[in-house]
């Protein structure tokens, strides 16, 4: 049966991490919202540019925008046998129209990842991607910025933009406001399950692997 997940959780709990590996081992598409826009940006395209400078502040980008997005994704063909939505929804508006789009196929499951938030201030600020496609550089120091290329393809790596002191503290601002929420509107759903994320990437894959094959074992069509 299709596998529809969501990732929940704060900046820097490690959806985007979790999502690729899940999503490689599954042969399912990850969907990233973030991935999507900064490709946006970078493309320069009409949304891209109006996305920009929201996202360097640290807000949302405006709700009937993203789940028109997420709509368009949603409907391709590779999507058809499941997914993975990392950073949508984020918030109760989006969560509600993401329900509305699911009619008919299996029930979401919804993997809520929780870290304390002095590790999530550690990890934003010394993260980096590679600046071409923007893949996160795991394990690679600060220091070693300059002289380690992307494993993927090789380019240059940097910081996010949106990963200086100042906009992290607003986009966790953001989330406890906007986002947070979403536990509360997923809690009493029986596919709803919560990870610790702050424990080695490998500990954390195989928690959610066992969270996911239980949530979908209880399912039964429930949402
Ligand atoms: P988005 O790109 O989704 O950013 P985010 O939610 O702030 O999350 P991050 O990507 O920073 O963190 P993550 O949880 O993916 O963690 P990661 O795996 O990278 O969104 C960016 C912006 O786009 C938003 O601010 C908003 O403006 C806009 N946007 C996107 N979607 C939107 C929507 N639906 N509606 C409106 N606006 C939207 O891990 C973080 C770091 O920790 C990495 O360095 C990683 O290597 C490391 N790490 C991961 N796991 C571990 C571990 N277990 N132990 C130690 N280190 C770890
Ligand atoms: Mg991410």
């Amino acid at each position: 049966m299709a596998l529809n997940l969501i990732m929940l959780g704060p900046p820097g709990a490690g959806k985007g991490t979790q999502a690729e590996r899940f999503a490689k081992k599954r042969g399912i598409p990850k969907i990233s919202t973030g991935d999507m826009l900064r490709e946006s940006v970078k493309a320069g395209t009409e949304i891209g540019l109006r996305a920009k400078a929201i996202m360097e502040r640290g807000e949302l980008v405006n709700d009937e925008v993203m789940i028109g997005i997420v709509k368009e994704r949603l409907a391709r063909a590779d999507a058809q046998d499941g997914f993975i939505l990392d950073g949508f929804p984020r918030t109760v508006a989006q969560a509600k129209a993401l329900d509305t789009l699911m009619d008919g196929r299996p029930a979401i499951v919804v993997i809520d990842i929780t870290v304390p938030e002095a590790e999530l201030v550690r990890r934003l600020s010394s993260r980096m991607v590679c600046e071409e496609c923007g893949l996160n550089a795991e394990g690679v120091e600060l220091a070693q910025m300059s002289t380690t290329a992307c494993k993927r393809c090789g380019g240059r790596l940097k910081q996010r933009s949106d990963d200086t002191a100042d906009v992290v503290r607003e986009r966790l601002k953001v989330y406890k406001r906007d986002t947070q929420p979403l536990v509360d509107f997923y809690r009493d759903r029986s596919t709803f399950r919560q990870v610790f994320g702050a424990q080695p990437p490998d500990r954390v894959e195989k928690e959610l692997d066992h969270a996911v094959k239980h949530a979908t074992k209880t399912e039964g069509g429930r949402r």
